[in-house]
């Protein structure tokens, strides 16, 4: 463990995702002995509060069950200071409470104490706070990171100026850009499982691989989120990060080390080899309320203008242009309010031309990231018994039955020990970020551009009329059941 004197500053700690995620995952860290000996922490925001206020808005998603003494001992670290995004003296507040804690410590001059600032914060004052934060709050007798969360820019373009005011305030090796399915557990464990098992590396191509399928469904809307859902759609929100993300690991080629930026290297590649998705290729939902009136559609939402047309759900089939998947199809699909809670990544093998067995169903890997975490292969067996019938089985790692006795960390609290440890390997580099708006810009643009009119889909259903005709058909995939 990394033992610096660190200072962590989380802009933005008023809000939503400071209470229910940097918090809860900077106490488990505490709890764990996983922070730093001297870390500070303090939060920054406009609201006007006092540390008790503070405090308690801090505990407010802490587990119910939480070590009241590691909670108070937690507290006694976390600082609060309040401010505006845009000026000068408020920043220079700052600074000053941060100078003042490290002189407290005595280490104030050590050239290995570490400062990271969080930016938890909506993106309407991303430059404006890390333009403040460089001039007024940088450091630059100690190393500084500064954590930036998504939305990283709205399209191609926009995400350039962002990425470019980025750069001429910090370097990359400064900058960590948050994707949080980078700490999932299962998403981490998708190399080991490619390049430290023989058989699955043999396999892992065209020559075996029909169809790919990554999935992300959630049982519920955008209750309470609207305004901001509205203006970027669940492809801004879910896909061109998340699920390509992990499509990028899946893909990628071998790295030549576990250093971070091989890894990205070999990411980036793989990104660049990825045609832009057609408007064709694609299928576009929105939900609406249920029949019985018990759950409200999109637009039943006030924050949700009455003509919108953002998507919250889009399926759609993606190619990889390289020597190991020229010719397989990749369906990554996203929606919210669907029939249930799940995400997982399911890679259907070609099938068995067995002179023995006819008409066999096809072999299947599934990695469950949500909301269990497994890896199951769906195998052929003989039906166990006098039957000489087949059955499909599988092979079942189910975490909880198999490491029933391990926690597994929330992935926010793997990343900011990543941050702290220096390691870029789970964060998103610019060039991947660039590429990822070059293959959903110009459909993004076109949607928008056309008024593209999702089909409608009943809230709790499993989405718009042809969900699954358009993956057998466009992907060729046929379902395992005998
Ligand atoms: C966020 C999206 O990035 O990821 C949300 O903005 C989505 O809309 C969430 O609900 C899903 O994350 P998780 O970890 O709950 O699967």
């Amino acid at each position: 463990q990394n033992d610096e004197p660190t200072t962590i500053v989380v802009f933005g700690a008023s809000g939503d995702l400071a209470k229910k995620k940097t918090f809860p995952a900077l106490f488990h860290l505490y709890q764990n002995g996983l922070l730093p000996k001297r870390t500070k922490i303090f939060g920054y925001a406009r609201t006007q509060m006092d540390h008790a206020e503070f405090h308690k808005r801090v505990v407010s998603h802490f587990k119910s069950d939480a070590d009241k003494e590691k909670v108070s001992e937690f507290l006694a670290i976390c600082k609060y200071v309040s401010g505006k995004y845009d000026v000068d003296d408020d920043f220079e507040r700052l600074r000053a409470e941060i100078d003042a804690a490290e002189a407290d410590e005595n280490v104030n001059t050590l050239p290995d104490r570490v400062h990271v600032y969080y930016m938890a914060l909506p993106p309407s004052v991303f430059v404006s706070v890390a333009t403040h934060i460089k001039k007024n709050v940088y450091d630059e007798s100690c190393v500084n990171r500064i954590i930036i969360e998504k939305p990283f820019g709205h399209d191609s373009e926009s995400s350039k100026q962002l990425s470019q005011d980025i750069g001429a305030l910090f370097e990359e090796k400064e900058v960590f850009r948050i994707d949080h399915y980078l700490g999932k557990e299962m998403v981490k464990n998708i190399m080991t499982l490619r390049f430290a098992n023989v058989f699955y590396e043999a396999v892992w191509n065209r020559h075996y691989v029909s169809n790919i399928q990554i999935t992300f469904k959630e049982p519920f809307g955008t209750e309470g989120r609207g305004g901001y859902f509205d203006e970027f759609g669940i492809i801004r929100d879910v896909m061109q990060n998340h699920l390509l993300q992990v499509l990028s690991i899946v893909a990628m080629n071998q790295p030549k080390t576990l250093d971070a930026e091989d890894i990205r290297d070999r990411k980036t590649e793989v990104l660049r080899r990825i045609l832009p998705i057609q408007l064709e290729d694609t299928l576009l939902g929105q939900y609406v309320g249920t029949h019985d009136g018990s759950k409200p559609g999109y637009k039943d939402d006030d924050t949700v203008p009455k003509d919108s047309n953002t998507p919250t759900f889009a399926q759609c089939v993606m190619h990889v242009d390289n020597d190991r998947w020229r010719g397989v199809p990749w369906v990554i699909k996203a929606g919210k309010a669907l029939d249930e809670a799940k995400m997982l990544i399911r890679i259907q093998f070609k099938d068995m031309p067995s002179a023995l067995f006819p008409n066999l169903a096809r072999n299947e890997l599934v990695i469950q990231v949500s909301p269990k975490e497994a890896v199951y292969l769906k195998t052929i067996v003989k039906k166990p018994g006098l039957s000489t019938r087949l059955a499909m089985s599988e092979l079942d790692l189910t975490y909880s039955k198999r490491y029933h006795d391990i926690k597994i960390p929330d992935a926010y609290a793997t990343l900011i020990l990543d941050v702290l440890n220096g390691d870029h390997s789970n964060f998103v580099r610019s060039d991947e970020l660039e590429e990822a708006w070059r293959i959903f810009t110009p459909l993004l643009h076109k949607i928008e551009d056309e008024s593209v009119v999702p089909f409608p889909y009943e809230y709790g259903s499993r989405g718009p009329k042809g969900v699954d005709e358009f993956t057998s058909e466009r992907a060729n995939y046929k379902r395992t059941n005998l």
